[in-house]
């Protein structure tokens, strides 16, 4: 009964619009320690191509690569602090840093690929639960609404922890992060009075490079791998995050990731405008300390098994292999890694 209602309460919402957030007090984030990226990305693991998603697109190009292309550059503007100011990321940031690149500005996501984020998280609220309700004719109690809503969050911060079907978990989150995001998720999806919750985070510079790395770049970028050359570019691939601080300068990294700059592909090589989308919404001290990040936490070499992988349900993967035995085999390979190796 109770399922069949959070399921009505979850298709009759309405869309919410955001609106800005006014500061709050600042929280520390230290439980979660820096680690270095690891494994395969998101979409290796989901054994899609970069045409078949919109995973990670913003779907903006850079410049098309026009022979006078010096001309189209915008000058970067890289703080000198970047690297030793710590920073206060409200949840709009940490939804920037983390959530945008899948689920895109206003949160609705890519449908039927990728769901919405307003309805599950509209649901978690015993107000809009009970007002939505009454609208379709259905009377629910307090108590009700308010199991209804614990259901909804729990489900939400599962899938924080442990991940969805086609959605990555994000274990390097802090509680502290992750409350700070809910929040702002709250104000996303129109719930009244979230915008009275908003929580700043105290982050490391170092912190914000992970984030970045490890839910944007991630989705389409491996940790380690050999260095593809231009025909190889050209087929499809895509260069893994070691090999991106030797490809490229920090001047040429921020430049790729914050407007978009050619490269060079296929036989004979030639400046192309390129695949990666560019993802406009990051500045440029937050991708210089993604390059800083990328420098001090080189990728790990070999998969690291996550610990919060081991929570996931074992499924199929599309070479019938289950989780499970994916993870057997990753952990063979985990036995030869070392932390900073
Ligand atoms: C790599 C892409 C990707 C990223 C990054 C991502 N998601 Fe998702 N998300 C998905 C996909 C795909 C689905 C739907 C399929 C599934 O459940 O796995 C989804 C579904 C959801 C849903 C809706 C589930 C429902 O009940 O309909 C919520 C809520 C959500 N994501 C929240 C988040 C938050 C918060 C973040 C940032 C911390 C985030 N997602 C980052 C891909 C992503
Ligand atoms: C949607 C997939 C996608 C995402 C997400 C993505 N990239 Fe890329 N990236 C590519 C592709 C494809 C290339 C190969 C060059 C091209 O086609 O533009 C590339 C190439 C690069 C290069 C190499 C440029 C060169 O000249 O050798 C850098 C640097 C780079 N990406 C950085 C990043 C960073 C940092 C992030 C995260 C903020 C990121 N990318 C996110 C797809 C992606």
């Amino acid at each position: 009964m109770v399922v069949l209602m959070l399921l009505a309460v979850h298709c009759i919402y309405a869309q919410g619009n955001g609106t800005s957030t006014p500061p709050q007090p600042a929280v520390g984030s230290r439980d979660v320690p820096v680690t270095s990226v690891a494994g395969e990305s998101w979409l290796s693991h989901l054994h899609r191509t970069l045409a078949e998603t919109s995973m990670g697109k913003t779907w903006r190009l850079g410049p098309p690569a026009t022979l006078g292309e010096e001309t189209s550059r915008v000058p970067l503007e890289i703080s000198p602090l970047h690297a030793t100011q710590a920073v206060t990321l409200y949840g709009s940031d940490l939804y920037r840093l983390n959530c945008r690149g899948c689920h895109g500005e206003s949160g609705r996501g890519a449908p039927p690929e990728i769901n919405s984020v307003i309805n599950p998280v509209r649901a978690t609220s015993v107000a809009l639960i009970r007002e939505r309700m009454k609208k379709s004719g259905m009377d629910v109690s307090r108590a009700d609404a308010e199991e209804l809503a614990g259901q909804s969050r729990a489900a939400l911060l599962q899938r924080l922890h442990n991940g969805g079907q086609d959605m990555p978990p994000f274990p390097h989150l802090s509680e502290a992060e992750i409350r700070s995001l809910v929040a702002y998720l709250k104000q996303l999806a129109g719930v009244p009075g979230a915008e009275h919750e908003q929580l700043g985070v105290n982050e490391s510079p170092i912190r914000v490079g992970e984030q970045i790395v490890k839910s944007t770049c991630h989705i389409c970028h491996s940790a380690a791998g050999p260095n593809p050359g231009p025909q190889q570019l050209m087929d499809g691939a895509i260069p893994p995050l070691e090999t991106l601080t030797t490809r490229t300068n920090r001047a040429e990294f921020v430049r790729k990731v914050t407007q978009g700059a050619p490269i060079v592909m296929g036989t004979p090589p030639l400046s192309c405008r390129g695949r990666m989308p560019v993802f406009y919404y990051l500045s440029d001290d937050e991708v210089a300390n993604a390059y800083m990040y990328l420098t001090f936490y080189p990728p790990y070499h070999w998969a690291v098994v996550d610990p919060a992988m081991s929570t996931l349900v074992p499924r199929k993967d599309s070479r019938g292999r289950t989780e499970k035995n994916r993870r057997a085999h990753l952990g063979s390979v985990s036995a030869l890694s070392s932390p900073g190796s």
